[in-house]
């Protein structure tokens, strides 16, 4: 399983990255406009920054909604470094430019994907990534991780290369019911990644072998 983490802000990913974990970044306007870059030279900059924090694939959106205009704007950030994955909306348009991409030698991300019948059009264009997005299902009593089972089933039914990017993570259940049910990769926000560490009884382990040590080396 990849492990990507999802944001815009450099100090996050870096500190991810630290972890020796990380596989990407995947990036949406909200992500970009929270940490104040706007603007297109700002924009571009950032992504760069980006690929050079992380040895891998980095997400960077589209904003346009009409076939030339994604095309025209993927290919100018498919330029910008060769880990750069476009991303593009679920949209007519947008299915329609994924498959010009792929014909094209340019990887995406298919985001804003709420249903399997979604994930068949982004497979069927040649997407790299489907990016279903859980955690805004679950807001909305939907189970979010019933649609990565079912996006998951139909790929290996169809053996479909796109790979199932699980999105819009809460937190560590997300991952981990994810990893089970075998997606691809899983973006987490760093809050998520860093919970996977806690266990009371790591703690509590480490504070006993610790204390343990100090009694045998009292001089240590
Ligand atoms: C990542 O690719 C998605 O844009 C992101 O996970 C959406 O997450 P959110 O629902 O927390 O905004």
């Amino acid at each position: 399983m990849k492990f990507f983490i999802d944001t815009a802000n450099l100090d996050e990913i870096r500190e991810a990255a630290e972890f020796g974990i990380l596989d990407g970044v995947t990036t949406n306007p909200s992500l970009m406009a929270k940490v104040g870059v706007s603007g297109k030279k700002n924009i571009l900059d950032h992504y760069v920054k980006i690929c050079e924090l992380v040895d891998g694939d980095v997400s960077a959106e589209v904003v346009a909604t009409d076939f030339k205009g994604i095309i025209k704007e993927g290919e100018e950030l498919a330029e910008l470094h060769p880990n750069i994955v476009v991303k593009v909306p679920m949209i007519p348009d947008g299915v329609k430019a994924i498959k010009y991409f792929y014909e094209k030698g340019i990887r995406t991300n298919c985001t804003l994907v709420f249903s399997a019948g979604q994930a068949i059009l982004a497979a069927k264009a040649g997407a790299t990534y489907v990016s279903p997005f859980i955690g805004r299902l679950d807001d909305i009593s939907t189970d979010g991780m019933a649609l990565i089972e079912q996006i998951v089933t139909i790929y290996n039914n169809y053996g479909f290369d796109t790979q199932v990017l699980a999105a819009s993570v809460r937190h560590p259940m997300h991952i981990i019911q994810s990893a089970l049910i075998g997606a691809d990769v899983v973006t987490c926000p760093l809050s998520a990644i860093k919970a996977l560490f806690n266990h009371p009884l790591t703690d509590i382990g480490l504070e006993k072998f610790l204390a343990d040590y100090k009694k045998a080396n009292p001089e240590a």
